[in-house]
């Protein structure tokens, strides 16, 4: 599984870690949240005891109680209580991993990272953000390309992103990238014939998909004057076949109506979800059955080489020559 150890990966809702724990899977292993003075702990989800879930336990004034022998263990993972016990309590520890909280994300990393995390393109922006989150069996580099990938919608999204004419335009696709990023832009494509589109955005002037590391995949709708619609998707391979998502929904911020569109576009954006997740999860399960099997990388796959690339810590290969060509899309 790759891991990035000293980047900050989304990992949760703020909104979901209250008074109780919250169990999560980061490269492959438990990891229990929860809230502690004000600000969001994460310890391995293992009691060094009997090796119990601390998450199933409780929060009590901020520390987290194992529910087997009431062992507590605060934010820094030192215990500070074996129930029972008259005399000092033993230096036992559980790894604990560095947190951020930013705009109702929670951020977790294993080494220590330089800076704050990066959220989503339209940081510093006046906008709407809604947040999302998804879990799909697949793999982060097939959720990565499912995310960049604008010639499935035609089949995958049929209606809800493209309209239901086989129609297509032809548009110009500039490929470029650099160290840990890649970005397709699509320019050519004037107006998207799909519900989604027609409810929420105008005229189009140019699409990019981007991919940067560790596991981020955004797309950015750009109108004549600006920014019109975005998406930054944040995954990671939680599991061998299970990618965990966190995705922000960014339209600019320009009276009520944006508001309204905002709310529709959430419900929208869910159905389009589940439609991708139903293909991922069938590839995903026929994969098992050819364990050595390795995926065409067909001719309007633009970005795949990219991310493996960057997904194995080395230069895209479009970094060092730009690419541009033509597609009915
Ligand atoms: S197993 Fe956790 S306190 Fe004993
Ligand atoms: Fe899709």
């Amino acid at each position: 599984m790759t891991s990035f150890p000293d980047c900050w990966h989304a990992v949760a809702l703020a909104a979901d870690i209250r008074t109780k724990p919250l169990r999560i899977l980061f490269s492959g292993q438990p990891v229990v949240l929860f809230r502690s003075s004000g600000e969001i702990a994460a310890l391995q989800d293992r009691c060094p005891h009997r090796l119990v879930e601390l998450s199933t336990g409780k929060v009590v004034g901020g520390e987290i109680e194992c529910p087997y022998h009431g062992w507590r263990f605060n934010a820094a993972g030192a215990c500070t209580a074996i129930p029972g016990h008259a005399g000092d309590i033993p230096g036992y520890r559980v790894p604990r991993y560095r947190t951020v909280e930013k705009d109702g994300v929670v951020f977790l990393a294993k080494g220590d990272p330089n800076g704050a995390p990066y959220l989503h393109c339209a940081e510093g922006q006046n906008i709407i953000l809604r947040l999302v989150r998804s879990s799909t069996r697949s793999t982060l580099i097939d959720t990565a390309e499912n995310i960049l990938d604008a010639t499935h919608t035609h089949f995958t999204h049929k209606g809800l992103l493209r309209g239901l004419s086989t129609r297509r335009q032809r548009v110009r696709v500039d490929i470029s990238g650099g160290p840990g990023w890649v970005e397709a832009c699509y320019t050519g494509e004037e107006h998207q014939d799909g519900l989604i589109s027609r409810l929420l955005e105008g005229a189009r002037v140019k699409t990019i998909g981007r991919f940067r590391s560790p596991g981020i995949a955004e797309l950015e709708y750009w109108g004549p004057k600006g920014l019109v619609l975005a998406t930054t998707f944040h995954l990671r391979q939680a599991a061998e076949d299970q990618v965990d998502g966190i995705g922000c929904l960014i339209g600019p911020r320009n009276g009520i109506l944006d508001h309204l569109k905002s709310y529709a576009f959430r419900p929208m954006f869910r159905i389009a979800l589940e439609q991708d997740r139903r293909v991922l999860t069938s590839a995903s399960r026929n994969a098992t059955y050819w364990p050595g099997a390795t995926p065409v990388v067909g001719p309007l796959d633009f970005l795949r080489r990219s991310i493996e690339a960057i997904l194995a810590g080395t230069l895209p290969p479009v970094a060092e020559k730009p690419e541009t060509t033509y597609i009915d899309l």
